[in-house]
């Protein structure tokens, strides 16, 4: 089979599918190769490390004709999602992230053309698809770099130091949301200094934030069913979440940054911190809000920008992975090469709708959208 890698053309992207590296075990598995020519650039990757490793360097129209095609972002502006939409044909495999209850009707043009298109957002969170789990690798690396971001924006330092001119006081980190990007922040804060708080809906959780040496922050709440089946937090209803608001809102004026990370698979984030909780806050503070582009944590949130209000600066970044394209493409290049591997065997796709991880992953085939959540036109909770 014919692998095509294409060159990242979403708006600011800089990570590539699959780093040179990977090349090897592909082919080794029995995958010909065709690297669009500067896919690996914003990485650092020359065309000449693809070709060292067996690659063949292509034309974009080449790479789009492959048997398998192989993308970080297919969510693609009009004009690249037309061209590459037309140049498919029945029985193409396309696999990448799909940003998929948003872009549903660009899923249909591609079913119509009779690709069979994988989103790897829908992987299950089961111990056998870990290695694939793109979001996991994804959050780690926007937990660690939301941290960086803030403390590279703080008036004070992280560590407590006690130095001839006088005790420097320890940075208070509070992390909202302790999912994979939440304890990744925790653990960065500290390897800081910092003295890191934290708070998760799911009472599971708090395990894992004490062993990383944070608090747990405990909120009078009734949350003990804030856990779906999948692991994930549910929608709490309003009522819950203006009362989560109004015990954090001590927590808040006593941080010096606050790192949100909040969010419920197919909904709009959870609103945590008003404005009005910002005007409590001490001037200097930052907050990182990583929910802002599904909505937002914070009220003030301005998705791609920074606002500094009441003397407290609220970043609401995007695409945070895409600022460490290198690490973020070895982990997806990874991540996609291990699903490759499952869903390909001696050189036949194994569409099996009873694999879980086919059936969850598996936008369209047969000129249908075929996954549930589409299908049924509800986002699963
Ligand atoms: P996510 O990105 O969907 O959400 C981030 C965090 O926000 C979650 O921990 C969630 O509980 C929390 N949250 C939601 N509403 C909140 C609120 N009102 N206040 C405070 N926190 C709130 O979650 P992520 O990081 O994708 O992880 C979801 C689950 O999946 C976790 O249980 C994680 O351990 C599990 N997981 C399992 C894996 C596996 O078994 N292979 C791999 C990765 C994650």
């Amino acid at each position: 089979m014919i692998l095509g890698v294409l060159r990242e053309v979403f708006p600011g992207e800089r990570r590539v599918s699959l780093v040179p590296a990977q090349v090897g075990p592909l082919s080794k598995a029995g995958f010909r190769i065709g690297v669009e020519s500067g896919a690996g650039e914003q990485v650092g990757f020359a065309d000449s490390q693809y070709a060292e490793k067996g690659a063949q360097i292509v034309s974009r129209s080449e790479a789009l004709a492959a048997d398998v095609l192989l993308a970080v972002r297919w969510d693609l502006p009009d004009e690249a999602a037309n061209e590459a939409i037309a140049a498919s044909r029945t029985g193409q495999i396309v696999i990448g992230m799909w940003d998929p209850w948003n872009h549903r009707e660009m899923i249909q043009r591609w079913a119509e053309k009779g690709a069979v298109s994988f989103a790897l957002e829908f992987l299950p969170r089961i111990t056998r698809a870990q290695s694939m789990d793109v979001l996991s690798s994804m959050a780690t690396l926007a937990g660690y770099r939301a941290v960086i971001l803030a403390a590279i924006s703080l008036p004070r330092i992280f560590p407590m130091l006690m130095t001839a001119a006088g005790t420097l006081t320890p940075a208070k980190v509070f992390v909202i949301g302790a999912g994979v990007a939440g304890l990744q922040a925790i653990a960065t804060a500290k390897r800081l200094g910092a003295t890191v708080s934290a708070y998760d809906v799911r009472p599971a959780v708090k395990e894992q934030v004490q062993s990383l040496g944070a608090k747990f922050v405990e909120l009078e709440l009734e949350a003990s069913a804030a856990e779906d089946k999948g692991g994930y937090a549910k929608e709490m209803g309003e009522e819950f979440y203006r009362k989560q608001r109004e015990m954090m809102t001590r927590v808040l004026a006593q941080s010096d940054v606050v790192i949100t990370t909040a969010s419920i698979p197919g909904k709009r984030a959870p609103l945590l911190i008003t404005a009005e909780m910002v005007r409590g806050m001490q001037p200097g503070s930052v907050i990182v809000d990583l929910a802002a582009e599904r909505g937002g944590n914070c009220e003030l949130t301005k998705l791609g920008d920074k606002v500094v209000e009441h003397g407290v600066t609220v970043f609401g970044p995007v695409n945070v992975p895409s600022d460490v394209p290198y690490h973020g493409s070895q982990m997806y290049s990874k991540n996609i090469t291990t699903f490759l591997q499952h869903l390909v065997k001696s050189g036949k796709p194994q569409l099996d709708g009873d694999d879980q991880i086919i059936r969850e992953t598996m936008l369209c085939r047969d000129g249908r959208v075929v996954h549930a959540s589409l299908v049924k036109s509800s986002t699963p909770v």
